[in-house]
């Protein structure tokens, strides 16, 4: 039976380390506490005007594909996922082709929007058309460059100095070698909780949905119907409503309860115990919520490979970043149950199992 295998992995994360003590030089927060909320010491920074989402993307995906021992010309498909596109559109689908110099290929690129499960959804319908015979190199790549979107003074520091930028990437494959490859993907969405960990502003909601949940938000739209004015106003701009907000409480324990969900889910499925995962892929969004799933489902220190202490939340990069450092670290081997697991904004959350 033919299935998916990762055949390459590669990942990037720029060169600038910015640590919590360089935050609290321009908001009001401390190491203390941001070590002690989230396990994070330090995350990376791009260089502006000179990396963008893309372009790290592009740096992952050529070491990806020397891994896996195709030159970037042999991608048949693209899919990436991020939160932090170059532009609003066209996707970075289409920029990290160009990236590559692969766009005489004129192979399709899918853009996929699921936050910190993006990278999940992306290896999903990648082993679809792996499975299917549609193609043969599929780059799956999570790429983001959250520190251009964020809010750097304090009103922002409950997001700010969680998230870091960084690149992962994946090609895709297929194998007929017995067992091999991924066994499951899962994936799950609830869209009740959207604006409790959302990106709103600028956006083409004229204020629909929150009129609609009952909650009095001012836009500052103008009182004249002209449509052009809505989609970025003044007081958008003058009170900072085009940063991400989010309710960190509500979202921590949500995460709690579906993260385990599931992986038992897929585990369940493929008739196996979380004693069998040799290696927990967890995405990197808070270590409290990490050490609280490997204590939920009884793992022991080395089945789970935990980073955020370095690089924070980098949401649809986390998780190829932390599979790839896991990898090049020795502790994947051939033949090892790899679980990926993942949550976020949306809400959306999934899994995936993988005999490496
Ligand atoms: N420095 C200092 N104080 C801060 C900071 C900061 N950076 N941020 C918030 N505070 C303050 C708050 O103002 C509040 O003060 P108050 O009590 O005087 O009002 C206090 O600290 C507690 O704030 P909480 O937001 O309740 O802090 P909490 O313990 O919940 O930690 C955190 C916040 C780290 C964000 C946590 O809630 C969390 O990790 N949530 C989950 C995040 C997550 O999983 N996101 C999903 C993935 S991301 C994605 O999908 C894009």
């Amino acid at each position: 039976m033919k299935r998916t295998k990762i055949a390459g992995i590669g990942y990037y994360v720029p060169e600038r380390v910015v640590k919590n003590d360089d935050l609290s030089k321009v908001m009001d927060t401390s190491d203390e506490w941001v070590q002690e909320r989230t396990g994070i010491q330090e995350r990376r920074y791009g260089r502006k005007h000179e990396e963008t989402t893309s372009t790290m993307a592009a740096e992952a995906t050529r070491i990806a594909c020397e891994r896996a021992g195709i030159a970037p010309e042999d991608i048949d498909f693209i899919i990436f996922a991020t939160l932090s596109p170059d532009y609003y559109f066209p996707g970075c689908g289409v920029l990290v082709q160009r990236e590559l110099g692969i766009t005489h290929k004129e192979v399709g690129a899918l853009d996929v929007r699921n936050q910190c499960s993006g990278f999940l959804y992306a290896l999903s319908i990648g082993d679809q058309f792996i499975r299917t015979g549609t193609y043969k190199n599929i780059l799956v790549v999570g790429s983001e460059m959250h520190s251009m979107g964020l809010d750097f003074s304090t009103r922002g520091r409950n997001v700010t100095v969680i998230f870091g930028d960084g690149a992962g990437a994946a090609i895709l494959q297929p194998t007929e070698e017995p067992g091999r490859g991924i066994l499951s993907t899962k994936l799950h969405a609830d869209g009740t909780y959207a604006e409790k960990l959302a990106f709103i502003n600028p956006g083409c909601h004229g204020g629909y949905h929150f009129k609609k949940l009952g909650e009095e938000v001012d836009f500052g739209y103008p009182s004249t119907d002209t449509y052009g004015e809505i989609f970025l106003t003044p007081r958008m701009m003058q009170e900072g409503q085009y940063y991400p907000n989010m309710e960190g409480q509500f979202v921590f324990k949500m995460a709690v309860q579906k993260f385990p969900e599931v992986i038992r889910e897929a585990l369940d499925e493929a008739g196996l115990q979380a004693s069998d995962i040799g290696m927990l892929i967890p995405h990197q969004a808070n270590l409290r919520i990490s050490q609280f799933v490997q204590k939920r489902l009884g793992l022991r220190d080395d089945q789970v490979w935990n980073n955020i202490q370095h690089y924070g939340n980098t949401t649809a990069a986390s998780v190829p970043i932390a599979l790839c450092e896991a990898w090049e670290a020795g502790k994947i081997k051939n033949g090892d149950l790899v679980c990926l697991a993942a949550f976020g904004s949306g809400f959306t959350w999934a899994s995936a199992l993988i005999r490496w």
